[in-house]
């Protein structure tokens, strides 16, 4: 790889041989952190080798890899998606054989050691650190960057993809304000989080929702209706709703996880918002439609603020390969990048803390949140 003149005499002697790999939902700014990382080596090390794994742990499980140059790395800052493809390989299944009997685990070292890595750079989100962690635990050089519009990932103040992530669910709710003005109508917005609700709280209070449903605080349907009616006596002709995909009622809440699943698989609608739908214009006079914008959420540019942010987490990165300094995702703490033990984190959420002072406040201003 084409190398820039930016060497000192620690440094210059380096040569750096780094695997790149994307796995679960992609997101807007994952090319802009693999950049980040590439520029930030190959500004420093006399020889730069990347190899690229496609699709995820598939690549590296089946040695399905090309060899980068840095034309590759040329123009992606603004590009959504991932060069190198991304699939969900799920955690659980990783110590389990493939259908030709084939141990993940073990192929995956022996692709790594078969092309005498320095170091694996992963980037994804939760699922995906848990296997990172996985094969640090198995001797690897692991450095995780933390993926997804989620937020969800113990450790990090924010991971990338969520800022992009928020202006097309807030966009989405803008656009919803004046139809649902013009008709008198309530409008739910559904938006992407099946466990967390970070991207349903900040992209209803940017879009102005009367309601903010999220899987952290259960909802009382009663509540819910109760809010819209109280909106339609003060004059207010319409309702927005802003939905996580995984709200959940105060009923199913107190389910088992097995009778919740069992109960979901029956659902006769498809999704929590359309079963919502139903229950509010059984209950009060209004009209409800759904929107859902889906993966427009993941796709198109990343914003500014991931592309700042990446660049960061990819410079740091590179950094912790230049000192040889494994075992770590690379996070954003006080506007820090701060390298975390893996160890520490793989397999922790960080969900939306229903007594936090982001909610009270939310609540202050009118927002009902159902409980
Ligand atoms: O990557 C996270 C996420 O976008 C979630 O917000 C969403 O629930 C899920 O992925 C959708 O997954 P898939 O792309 O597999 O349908």
């Amino acid at each position: 790889m084409e190398i820039c003149p930016n060497l000192n005499s620690q440094e210059e002697m380096q040569m750096k041989r780094i695997g790149l790999l994307t796995s679960g939902g992609d997101c807007q700014a994952l090319n802009a952190a693999m950049r980040g990382v590439v520029k930030g080596l190959s500004s420093n090390v006399k020889d730069l080798e990347v190899y690229g794994f496609l699709n995820g742990y598939k690549g590296l499980i089946y040695g399905d890899y090309r060899l980068l140059t840095s034309a590759d790395f040329s123009g992606i800052l603004t590009k959504g998606g991932t060069i190198i493809g991304s699939s969900r390989q799920p955690f659980k299944l990783m110590r389990v054989p493939d259908e030709n009997g084939l141990d993940k685990v073990e192929a995956m070292k022996h692709t790594y050691y078969k092309l005498n890595l320095n170091c694996l750079v992963i980037l994804g989100g939760n699922g995906t650190q848990k296997t990172a962690n996985l094969l640090r635990e198995e001797g690897l050089n692991i450095i995780h960057l933390p993926k997804t519009i989620d937020n969800d990932i113990y450790g990090t103040d924010v991971t990338f993809g969520f800022q992009s992530a928020i202006n097309i669910a807030t966009d989405a709710i803008d656009c919803i304000h004046t139809t649902a003005a013009s008709h008198n109508r309530a409008f739910i917005v559904e938006v992407m989080g099946h466990k967390v609700g970070w991207l349903t709280l900040y992209a209803g209070i940017a879009g102005g929702a009367d309601i903010i449903l999220l899987p952290e605080i259960p909802y009382d349907i009663k509540n819910v209706v109760e809010a819209i009616n109280n909106r339609t006596k003060a004059g207010k002709g319409f309702t927005i709703l802003a939905v996580a995909e995984g709200a959940i009622s105060k009923q199913d809440a107190s389910l088992s996880k097995k009778e919740y699943k069992e109960k979901l698989a029956k659902r006769k609608f498809p999704s929590v918002s359309y079963e919502l739908a139903n229950q509010i214009m059984d209950k009060a006079d209004i009209e409800v439609r759904v929107t859902v914008p889906g993966h427009t959420q993941r796709g198109g540019s990343p914003c500014p603020y991931d592309r700042v942010l990446c660049t960061r987490l990819g410079a740091a990165a590179a950094k912790a390969i230049l000192d040889d300094d494994y075992g770590y995702m690379i996070g954003m703490v006080n506007n820090k990048t701060k390298r975390i033990p893996l160890k520490d984190v793989a397999g922790k959420l960080k969900t939306v803390d229903p007594d936090s002072q982001m909610i009270a406040e939310a609540k202050r201003t009118g927002i009902s949140f159902g409980d």
